[in-house]
């Protein structure tokens, strides 16, 4: 679906990233940990083609990311929905519309039928119609996350899905993924959160990829 070969990155002259080859296949459910700063949110960026390499490949579902133009791109990214680290949404807008605004966009707003079914799913069927600035840490993460799963995508991609929100959210959010994963998602997810991918992990066969010295490892049982 999305693979990286021999991926470098720097944002200026230093590498932030380098030689990194990671293949995302379909089905798979992966996280991508390392410390603060070593390149987790620029590896996710690099995956939905956000940001161009500065050496290596990129291919995304068969298609070599360079030869894309910018409509096959915008085509590409309605099938990797995205959870960003700090998640934004249109103030004034209710969580419903929010939640609906990739298919109104994607002039799809037909299919908004889902929208409820897919409110409830994350427990915000009570929330529709606050407004984002009303919501708790945990509902805008599950706001996020629903409204990155509107358009039905392949993949997704969570950039610290968990963060500011305690365990017991941390684990609602999770099973969340799991169970998108079990309807045959994609799914990687960056976390600092060590105890969340030894929760994943009880529960799906999840491949656990770390950042470290700009490289790539695949960690093993020494989490
Ligand atoms: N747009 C940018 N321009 C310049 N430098 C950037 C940019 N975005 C990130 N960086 C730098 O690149 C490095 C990696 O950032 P990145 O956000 O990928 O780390 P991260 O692993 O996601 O960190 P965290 O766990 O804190 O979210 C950091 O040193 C950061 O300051
Ligand atoms: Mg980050």
């Amino acid at each position: 679906m999305i693979r990286l070969d021999n991926v470098t990155y720097g944002y200026g002259a230093t590498e932030l990233l380098s030689g990194i080859s990671v293949h995302l296949q379909p089905g798979s459910f992966h996280f991508l940990t390392g410390p603060s700063g070593s390149g987790k949110t620029t590896l996710l960026r690099l995956c939905y083609s956000d940001l161009t390499p500065t050496s290596g490949q990129v291919t995304l579902f068969e298609r070599d990311a360079k030869t894309l133009s910018r409509d096959d791109v915008a085509r590409m990214r309605r099938r990797i929905g995205v959870v960003h680290q700090d998640c934004q949404f249109l103030d004034h807008l209710p969580i419903a519309e929010n939640v609906a605004l990739p298919l109104a966009t994607a002039g799809r707003r037909d299919e908004a039928s889902d929208l409820a079914e897919l409110l409830a799913w994350v427990g915000l069927s009570d929330r529709a119609q606050a407004l984002p600035p009303e919501l708790s840490g945990g509902e805008r993460q599950r706001a996020a996350l629903a409204r990155a799963v509107i358009m039905s995508p392949d993949v997704l991609i969570a950039d610290e899905p968990t963060g500011n929100v305690d365990w017991e959210m941390s684990l609602r959010l999770l099973n969340l993924l799991v169970e998108l994963n079990k309807m045959g998602k994609t799914i990687l997810i960056a976390t600092h959160d060590l105890n969340l991918i030894r929760a994943a992990k009880a529960q799906v066969s999840a491949r656990v990829l770390r950042i470290r010295d700009r490289q790539i490892q695949l960690a093993g049982a020494d989490l």
